[in-house]
């Protein structure tokens, strides 16, 4: 099992033999390695059985230190960077020559992000290289969103957890990049698309198609829980469900329902807030996937604000036919 504790410079010592430790953001946690070597970053692709061709981001300390690895940053992402980071925002930059080709898979561009979380951050600003970090889960599972998360999925494989508690957005960071003169999102996330489009004005939102290969990370079957997942209306779902006489758990975002027992049953924000419902969002996805029930019934959110992102992730959970 990982050791688990708030010791920057544990972490620090760890990182700098060239090994991996599970970091806090306030998105979800990372698992980390030092993105200047290509054999940290290779322990990385490994630990989290990920594909190759999936590039990594990576963070830094601040927008200055960012401008050590991009060659260039255009005016209306650098007007992100200044108003969003620290935050849950990643801009696709044109690389430098000092990043390996295997964090970026290859491509021309790296993916950066300044993270708000101040144990994070303080370990940053003591490293002499950026991070670059995943998500801290086996690959295609749910993200994990506090360090117990991480230590029942990679405890095994790595040996330290740095604690800063749960995390407070809970969704990935939202993805940025530039074609030609468009901004265009490449991933829904934990900043809302409002909020940028309040900066730079209006943005093209481009998720994962087969044909879209500038996020190739962004796979149609994602975030999944094991058991089968299935998203529709939840009243016609439990009907058609109990009376086939099987265990279900229901995840909605604001409804409880009598028929359902109390610990098969999980609203993400009994308020309709999405935003507390996108915090609680992954913590309740695992929770019923270790749940006695055999399937999971959700819902959608309304399509606004988090709700989007949110929604974006239900739909890659979900059991595809
Ligand atoms: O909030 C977050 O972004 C979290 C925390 C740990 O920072 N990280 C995270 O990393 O979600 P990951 O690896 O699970 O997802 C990163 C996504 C992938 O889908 C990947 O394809 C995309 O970012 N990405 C990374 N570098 C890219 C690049 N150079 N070009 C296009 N897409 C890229
Ligand atoms: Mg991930």
């Amino acid at each position: 099992m990982a050791d688990i504790g708030k010791d920057i410079s544990q972490a620090k010592h760890l990182l700098d033999a060239g090994e991996l430790v599970s970091i806090p953001t306030e998105t979800v946690y990372g698992l980390a390695g030092n993105a200047l070597s290509s054999v940290a970053v290779a322990s990385i692709f490994e630990t989290k059985d990920r594909p190759s061709f999936d590039p990594l981001i990576i963070h830094v300390a601040s927008l200055l230190e960012a401008k050590n690895y991009v060659t260039d940053i255009p005016v209306s992402l650098n007007a992100l960077a200044e108003r969003f980071w620290p935050g849950p925002l990643t801009l696709l930059l044109p690389k430098n020559n000092n990043i390996p080709d295997i964090v970026t898979a290859g491509l021309e561009r790296v993916a950066v992000r300044v993270p708000d979380h101040p144990l994070t951050l303080e370990l940053l600003s003591q490293l002499a290289y950026p991070l670059a970090a995943p998500s801290a889960n086996p690959f295609g599972y749910i993200s994990p969103t506090s360090p117990q998360h991480v230590q029942a999925q990679l405890g095994e494989k790595i040996s330290y957890i740095l604690d800063g508690g749960k995390c407070k957005v809970g969704l990935e960071s939202t993805i940025v990049g530039m074609e030609d003169d468009e901004i265009i999102v490449y991933r829904l996330g934990g900043l809302d698309i409002s909020e940028i489009e309040e900066l730079v004005g209006p943005v093209t939102v481009k998720s994962y198609s087969t044909s879209n290969p500038q996020a190739p990370g962004l796979l149609e079957t994602h975030y999944s829980p094991s058991k089968p997942f299935l998203i529709g209306d939840l009243d016609e779902l439990i009907s058609k469900y109990l009376g086939q006489g099987d265990d279900f758990a229901v995840l909605s975002l604001d409804k409880s329902f009598s028929v359902v027992s109390g610990r098969n049953q999980i609203a993400l924000s009994p308020n309709s807030d999405l935003k507390e419902a996108a915090t609680h969002l992954f913590a309740a996805m695992r929770k019923l996937d270790e749940s006695n029930a055999t399937i999971i019934l959700a819902e959608l959110m309304p399509d606004t604000g988090l709700g989007r992102a949110i929604n974006d992730r239900l739909k890659r959970a979900a059991t595809k036919e």
